[in-house]
Formats: structure tokens, C-alpha cells, sequence
């Protein structure tokens, strides 16, 4: 249109005239194209409409003998609603919603790439410091896991030096950051779709009574999505619940009975087990990698939480295996990275900031549970939540 504007202007009145009339008409057929090339294609690229009744409307209409109608509906173009959100332009047949940790090579045929696929994950946040407690746990799980390092102390390329299993190892360094921290951002569950169980652990964990492997085979007999090995009852545990039982396989009780959680079972008597060294199924993990709030990154409440993320009764599905167990040897390590402040010593602060998260994030379980039903309009059926 610009450019017609701009046309040299005829010195004779009826040239002028006919000049605008042939303007008008060129602008008009121009408009009428540029409508009739974009304007479908947009309406179909935009629109949610399922795809059948897209195509159904375009044959009727191409069947109804109806002089060009085709160009309303473009079935050229390709629009998947059942495609992950974002992907809908593409064939289905080419997406790969999930990934995996496999490591692949530079060279020759991608299907040979892949000697094994291991169906198991173990992630430990470690220090430097720790290496040698970490070379003991990874000794402990077979050629089926694969294992995925995240660093909170920024050494990574040492652990290659003196481990020959680091260097097939998956190395994700950030400094000063928490477990749950990269469990949200690295564990995404399209991320780590290809593997049954997820072991999320701590660093000071003593493994001398502990196989992954029998661990799995002991997890799947009893159907549990979600566990912990038991703690050795000689050097310290927080909850009951998580004491190993001798002459057991498995418990999910406390053996002690609490009148306030004990009927039905609830955390932290049953369907509990603590965040230092959990295990997820697939399915589990899902759900639990939704629940991790972005801003709350030492997951304290979350183990009161997790029975949200199994069938009910959760406490058949949660549990302690208490025949292969390990040692909680609390060894401080990033507790005390904290920041002085205010004459308060640094792991004061991470204290200070655990606590905070517990109750913030209670908070939100609850406001979001009263949410839910009162846009249903009924009674919450239960009072206590995330809370002891
Ligand atoms: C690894 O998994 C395979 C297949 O399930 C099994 O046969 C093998 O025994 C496992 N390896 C170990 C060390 O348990
Ligand atoms: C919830 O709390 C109220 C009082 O705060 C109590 O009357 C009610 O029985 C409780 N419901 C359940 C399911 O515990």
C-alpha cells in the first residue's frame, strides 16, 4: 500500500480518477488474498478443535460440491491436540517426550550406542570431602544403576582422577545448593522416565549392610513406591518409624503406638520415611517432583507430604526395608555453609531456614488443600496435613 501511495500522480483530472479506482481495486484484491493465505491457516493453527472433527468438516465441506471452500479449512497444515503442549505442529510419530542418562557416543550406528540401559538411578550431593564414603555407597550398586553426582563444592573433575567409576558417573556441579535443589531442576520425571526406581540420597550414609540391588528385589515384593533402608538404631534416628527392625524384611508402623497418628496410620507412624535417603518408584517420583517447591530447597515437611503421592491406603505403600539398612553417620556438611549473621552461627542460619520451610511449605499444602475443596464445595476431610 505504501508503495501504491506513491505512484507518480497524473496532471489530467480523469487520469487521476481511474488511477484511484485501479488503487482501490488492487488494495482490495491484495487485502482479499492476504485474508484468504493467512487467515485459515491461523484459525486452524490456533484453534484446539480436535483434529478429527477439523478433517470432518473439510470433507463434508469438499464433499458438499461447494465451490472453493477448500481454502477455509487447511489440512495442510498440522495441528496434534494430543501432542505435550507446545509440540502440536509436529507429526506424532516424531516426538520423544522422554529422555533418559545414557551416555552415547561421538561415532558409528546411535542403535549400538547403548551397551546397557540401566532401569535404576541413584543421585548422591556430595562434597569433595566425602569422596571416599561416596566410593563405598556406588560400590553398592551394580552395573544396573546408572549414577548421577551433583556437587555442592564445585570440585568434580578430582573424583575422575581417583575413581574409575566417576568417569561414567554424570557429573552436575552447582555450588551450595541442596539435594532438592537439583532433584527439581536435573530429575525432571520426563528427564528420568526410563528408570523403575530413584534413589535420592545424602552423602554421610554408611552402606556396610546395604545392596541396591537385593534392596529393589525387597521394594518390589512388597509393592512399595516409595522407601528408605532402616537406620540403624546405635547411632541416632529422628523418627521411630525409620529404626531397623531386626529379623524384618520390611515394616510400615511405628511399633510404638501414638494415640494422635496412629489411627488411621498417618506420618510420621506410618506411611513415612525421612528425606535423607529416600527411594522412588517412576510413578512416585512424578508426582513428589511436582510437590518440591521452586524456593524451598531443604525439603523439610516433605516427608510428611510424600503419602500424598501413593494410592491409598498410603501406608501400605510406603516403607522401611529393614533387611538391608544403612548407618546415618551425621556428618555436617553443607549445614554448615551457611552465612554468619547477626552473631548467630552459620548453620544456625540453615537451621533457622529448614524450620522456616517446614512451616512455609505446610502452609501451602494445607491453603491449597482447602482450595481444592472448597471449589468443590465440601468439608476437607482431613484437619492435619504436613504437620506432626
Ligand atoms: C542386573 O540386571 C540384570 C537383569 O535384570 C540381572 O540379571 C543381573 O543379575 C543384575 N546385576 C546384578 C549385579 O545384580
Ligand atoms: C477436624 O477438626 C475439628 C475441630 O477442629 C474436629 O471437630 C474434627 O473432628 C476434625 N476432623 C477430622 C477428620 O479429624
Amino acid at each position: 500500500m505504501g508503495i501504491l501511495s506513491r505512484s507518480p500522480i497524473s496532471s489530467r483530472r480523469s487520469s487521476d480518477d481511474s488511477m484511484k479506482l485501479f488503487t482501490t481495486a488492487l488494495f482490495a484484491i491484495a487485502f482479499g488474498i492476504v485474508i484468504g493465505l493467512s487467515f485459515p491457516s491461523l484459525w486452524i493453527t490456533e484453534t484446539s478443535l480436535p483434529r478429527n472433527l477439523l478433517r470432518s468438516i473439510a470433507i463434508s465441506l469438499r464433499d458438499s460440491g461447494i465451490a472453493t471452500p477448500h481454502k477455509a479449512i487447511d489440512i495442510s497444515k498440522i495441528w496434534e491436540p494430543s501432542n505435550p503442549r507446545g509440540a502440536e505442529r509436529l507429526p506424532s510419530g516424531i516426538i520423544a517426550s522422554e529422555s533418559d542418562l545414557y551416555l552415547r557416543r561421538l561415532w558409528g550406528n546411535p542403535d549400538e550406542d547403548l551397551v546397557k540401559q540401566p532401569r535404576y538411578l541413584a543421585t548422591f550431593t556430595v562434597g569433595y570431602n566425602q569422596r571416599h564414603n561416596i566410593d563405598a555407597c556406588v560400590s553398592k550398586f551394580s552395573e544396573n544403576f546408572t549414577i548421577v553426582l551433583f556437587h555442592y563444592d564445585g570440585v568434580t573433575s578430582a573424583w575422575n582422577d581417583e575413581f574409575e567409576w566417576s568417569r561414567n558417573a554424570i557429573h552436575i556441579s552447582v555450588k551450595k545448593q541442596t539435594k532438592w535443589w537439583y532433584a527439581k531442576r536435573f530429575l525432571h520425571p520426563d528427564i528420568v522416565a526410563r528408570y523403575d526406581y530413584i534413589f535420592i540420597w545424602d552423602e554421610d550414609l554408611g552402606v556396610d549392610h546395604f545392596n541396591a540391588e537385593e534392596y529393589i528385589h525387597i521394594v518390589k515384593k512388597h509393592d512399595l513406591e516409595i522407601s528408605q533402608p532402616g537406620l540403624d538404631p546405635e547411632t541416632g534416628f529422628n523418627w521411630q518409624i525409620t529404626k531397623r527392625r531386626e529379623h524384618s524384611e520390611v515394616h510400615k508402623e511405628t511399633d510404638e503406638k501414638l494415640d494422635w497418628c496412629s489411627n488411621p496410620p498417618r506420618p510420621p507412624c506410618a506411611a513415612f520415611v525421612e528425606i535423607m535417603a529416600p527411594v522412588f518408584s517412576r510413578d512416585a517420583w512424578r508426582c513428589v517432583w511436582h510437590m518440591i517447591q521452586n524456593d524451598l530447597v531443604h525439603g523439610w515437611g516433605l516427608d510428611f507430604a510424600l503419602r500424598r503421592c501413593v494410592e491409598e491406603p498410603a501406608f501400605e505403600k510406603i516403607g522401611i526395608v529393614d533387611s538391608q539398612w544403612i548407618v546415618h553417620q551425621f556428618i555436617p556438611s553443607l549445614g554448615n555453609q551457611g552465612k554468619a549473621d547477626n552473631g548467630k552461627a552459620p548453620w544456625q542460619g540453615v537451621r533457622d531456614r529448614c524450620q522456616m520451610e517446614w512451616k512455609m511449605f505446610e502452609n501451602r499444602v494445607e491453603a491449597a488443600e482447602k482450595d481444592y475443596f472448597r471449589s468443590l464445595q465440601v468439608e476437607s476431610p482431613s484437619n492435619s496435613t504436613t504437620s506432626h
